[in-house]
């Protein structure tokens, strides 16, 4: 019987920014299986997102391989790539940054239900309205432009739209770092629950050890541009042994929780809801 591939596999993946002299990821091997949840973390600046762009193919590596669901990433080109690139999403730290601040979030949701051809021209509003129901919006705030929601429904808006290419993994950098604690707990449980549905993998990159326990099985932790240490989760943090992880763990148990703030948005809404 054949063991199924891994849906992704990184090996030896190096990328040295140019006009530095370490490379920021530095021979990375790594793999996810199908609906598998693995964190990775450590510390500012170790190569998380640099990883997480190689990965996405948002940027060329200098060494290594990347493949997704047994196919070679780096060799595709075009509508091979396209078609992977739907199964294969990330969400970002600032959904603000992510967000095109000039047109309606509802039309930005749609981006991918066109881009992939996946639902006729005349369904695009009614998906639209149903990927707001799934990740917990108000359809009618589709009418806003991103400015007008709060921190945790850009969030939502974010995942609502890596979400209509239905894809197989999710690359998660940072999601809940700018949110509040109670409004991170509601994006990680929505997370949960749409993983579930809809038998979702992800790497879920993360400073935040509380995130990383709630939200993965399986941890990788990130030096230097190295996986210095992996494992599962509980027990990697219960018995950290890399002094990075250490760091991490003794870091998380000298910081103060954050104070709690209401999750407003950023101006009052300039124009009234509308339905679409
Ligand atoms: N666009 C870039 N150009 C040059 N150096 C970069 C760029 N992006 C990141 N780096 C450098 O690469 C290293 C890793 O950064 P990054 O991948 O952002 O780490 P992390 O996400 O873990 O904080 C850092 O030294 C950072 O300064
Ligand atoms: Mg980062």
């Amino acid at each position: 019987m054949s063991v199924p591939p891994p849906l992704l596999e990184v090996e030896g993946l190096t990328k040295r920014w140019p006009g530095t002299t370490a490379a920021a990821v530095a021979d990375v091997s790594l793999a996810v299986a199908s609906g598998e949840r693995v964190a990775l973390v450590g510390a500012s600046g170790s190569g998380k997102t640099t990883l997480a762009r190689l990965i996405l193919r948002l940027i060329e590596p200098d060494r290594g391989s990347i493949r997704f669901a047994g196919r070679d990433l780096l060799a595709l080109r075009g509508e091979a790539l396209r078609r992977v690139r739907a199964d294969l999403q990330l969400v970002f730290q600032d959904p603000l940054a992510a967000l095109d601040p000039r047109r309606r979030v509802g039309a930005q949701v749609a981006d991918p239900l066109r881009a992939h051809g996946l639902v006729p021209r005349t369904g695009r509003s009614a998906a639209v309205t149903a990927l707001f129901e799934r990740v917990g919006l108000d359809p009618a705030l589709a009418r806003r432009y991103p400015h007008e929601l709060s921190g945790g429904q850009r969030q939502r808006v974010a995942i609502a739209r890596a979400l209509a290419s239905r894809p197989r993994l999710l690359v998660l950098d940072e999601p809940v770092a700018q949110l509040d604690v109670s409004v991170k707990a509601q994006i990680l449980d929505l997370l949960e629950r749409l993983r579930r549905e809809e038998g979702l993998a992800w790497l879920l990159i993360t400073h935040d050890l509380g995130a990383a326990r709630a939200a993965s099985d399986r941890i990788l932790v990130m030096a230097e541009g190295r996986i210095v240490e992996e494992g599962p989760t509980a027990a990697v943090l219960a018995a950290p042994r890399a002094p990075a992880t250490r760091a991490l763990v003794a870091a998380e148990l000298r910081l103060p929780p954050p104070p709690e703030r209401p999750d407003q948005p950023l101006t009052a809404p300039s124009v009234s809801p509308r339905t679409m």
